[in-house]
């Protein structure tokens, strides 16, 4: 009796009641991170070409444009900082500052949302005059050591300024060590390290790389982004960040990486985050833009695939609009 004509599936299918009896709910506000872009100065906000319906925000439009995110119980951002043009240099000086875009923006949204929680981005490739995510040497490598202190010191400066996490995603070895020991020596040992441990060398970073003006001018980032073609180092840079102080792993991209995310669920009790990047939106956005695909259809299936292959967290730029996607049941 235990196939057909006896057994029949469809039976669990046949009315909304008995779908919505059995399929997982979808995935609640609280489980969705907002990457945010945050420029230096005041006025309006720039629209993302590459990323519809993002923009560049500056610190105070951006406190404003939060609040119907909040509002649809949106807990937590991501904020990523763009320094001007003429302050990148080659040893990224302008992501120290702490009256640069992110420790601003930190205190504001600190201020406006008192429970919000802040996660900042940690690295130098939008401060860096050639867009790498390091202090480069005389062969044009990027140095590993130096690159870490200066991590290091970043996060100091975002953790004063307000961050509940710092996420790193420079991929330098012993990044998430020397970050640890430099919160701790400033005496931030309540602020936590978000890695994004297994970030892989991806052809889906093109929008973002256009948002923060941050693509490499030479040469390009698999020196130290992970390769998608070997799945086991991926897994030991997730493992030996848990190891030097990790609080949470990140997988990124997601959506080619569903198999990693599981991979790393059974393997770590940290908190899983996937990151939904910027060319897995541009790519559903512009597929809908011609008709090929129905956008709400499509957002709601590909973020179940993330929750489904494991992640507690996805940071992805369809927070903004949660109750479009979710906000009925229909089943
Ligand atoms: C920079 C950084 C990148 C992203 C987040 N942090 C780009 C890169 O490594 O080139 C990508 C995010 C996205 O594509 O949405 N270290």
């Amino acid at each position: 009796m235990s196939i057909f004509p006896e057994v029949r599936l469809r039976r669990w299918r046949r009315t909304a009641g008995l779908r919505r009896l059995t399929d997982r709910p979808f995935p609640s506000p609280q489980q969705l991170c907002y990457p945010v872009f945050v420029r230096s100065g005041s006025g309006e906000p720039e629209l993302i070409e590459a990323l519809p319906g993002q923009y560049r925000w500056s610190c105070d439009t951006l406190v404003r444009a939060l609040a119907p995110v909040v509002a649809q119980g949106i807990v937590s951002v991501l904020v990523f900082g763009l320094p001007d043009a003429e302050d990148k240099s080659a040893d990224a000086a302008a992501a120290l500052r702490d009256d640069g875009p992110v420790p601003q923006a930190l205190r504001a949204l600190r201020a406006a949302y008192p429970q919000l929680v802040l996660i900042s981005d940690v690295c130098v490739c939008s401060a860096t005059e050639h867009g790498h995510c390091g202090i480069l040497v005389s062969d044009g490598s990027v140095d590993n050591d130096s690159t870490c202190d200066l991590l290091a010191r970043i996060a100091v400066v975002h953790a004063a300024a307000g961050a509940d996490l710092v996420a790193p995603s420079a991929m330098m070895d012993g990044q998430v060590r020397r970050i640890r020991a430099g919160l701790d020596a400033a005496g931030q040992q309540a602020v936590g390290i978000l890695s994004y441990a297994t970030k892989f060398a991806s052809g889906f970073y093109g929008p973002f790389r256009e948002a923060s003006a941050s693509a490499p001018d030479f040469g390009d980032r698999r020196g130290y982004q992970t390769s998608y073609r070997n799945p086991r180092l991926a897994r030991r840079e997730a493992l030996l960040d848990v190891e030097e102080g990790a609080d949470a792993v990140m997988v990124k991209p997601a959506l080619c990486y569903l198999d990693i995310l599981t991979d790393l669920r059974q393997r770590c009790d940290l908190p899983l985050f996937a990151y939904n990047v910027s060319g897995e939106y541009a790519m559903l956005h512009a597929a809908a833009e011609r008709g090929w695909v129905d956008l709400r259809s499509v957002v709601r299936e590909s973020l179940c695939a993330m929750f489904r292959a494991g992640a507690d967290v996805v940071i992805t730029y369809w927070a903004d609009r949660y109750q479009e996607w979710f906000g009925d049941d229909d089943c």
